[in-house]
């Protein structure tokens, strides 16, 4: 696993672009993007690459991690709308291209399995950009998910709402369940490309990298992974152990 620990959030952009950028850069390539506050630094960078440096992202297709069940497409947080508003309309990645879970499927363990499969026969994800909740989930896999689940229906912990609620006009907006991809799944990624930025991160951070691998802290699967980056400001990384880092 390698960490990099960067002094600001617009380094941690630029360190995360640069990730991103070689795989780009290298051919056709399955890119697997998250949603939440946390990439959207990163996103701009590569934004900014694609109208001044010409990174051209026409042979990149893309999966996302999750969605929230029972918001259409066209609501502003829906993460179809949102990876969209975000990243992908700003530069020359194919709408069609980039696939998400239905959040109004009729039946969404029915979709669950579909994405799962869509995702199989795509050959997988080559880097998966990941965020981190304040309770160490990763996509919408909260605190006692299996970790070899698969893209499934699951419910959202109340601290995932209440972090989320900021995005709505109430909490009592933020829908309580999501199809998000498995640790299973997300473990299947070639690259996991994890992004963490400010202090409310530390201990989700110190707890995924350092604690054991339990589902308590579903992050903690990237332990099990062979090629892992983690990049972090210095407030996430504040609780890290490790010397040399640089974390103060
Ligand atoms: C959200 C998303 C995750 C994201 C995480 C952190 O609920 N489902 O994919 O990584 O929570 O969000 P943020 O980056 O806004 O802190």
């Amino acid at each position: 696993m390698e960490i990099r620990i960067e002094a600001h959030v617009a380094h941690v952009a630029v360190s995360a672009a640069d990730v991103l950028e070689s795989y780009v850069r290298s051919g056709p390539v399955t890119l697997g993007l998250a949603t939440g506050s946390t990439p959207v630094p990163t996103y701009r960078e590569l934004i900014r690459r694609h109208r001044e440096e010409g990174l051209s992202f026409a042979r990149s297709r893309a999966f996302l991690l999750d969605e929230y069940v029972g918001l259409a497409r066209s609501h502003p947080e829906s993460y179809y709308s949102v990876i969209r508003s975000e990243f992908v309309s700003h530069v020359d990645l194919a709408d069609t291209a980039v696939q998400s879970p239905a959040g109004q499927a009729a039946d969404p363990e029915q979709e669950a399995a579909r994405y799962e499969a869509a995702i199989r026969s795509a050959g997988g994800v080559d880097v998966q950009v990941l965020g981190i909740g304040s309770n160490g989930h990763i996509g919408f896999n909260e605190p006692g998910e299996h970790l070899d689940s698969r893209t499934h229906v699951g419910l959202l912990a109340e601290q995932t709402r209440t972090d989320n609620a900021r995005f709505f006009e109430s909490i009592d907006d933020v829908p309580r369940r999501c199809i998000t991809q498995g640790l299973g799944t997300i473990r299947e990624a070639r690259h996991l490309l994890l992004i963490a930025t400010g202090a409310a991160k530390a201990d989700a951070l110190a707890a995924a990298l350092h604690g054991p691998v339990t589902s308590d802290c579903p992050a903690s699967v990237l332990q099990l992974h062979d090629h892992v980056t983690v990049i972090a400001d210095k407030a996430a990384a504040s609780r890290l152990q490790r010397a040399g880092c640089g974390a103060a």
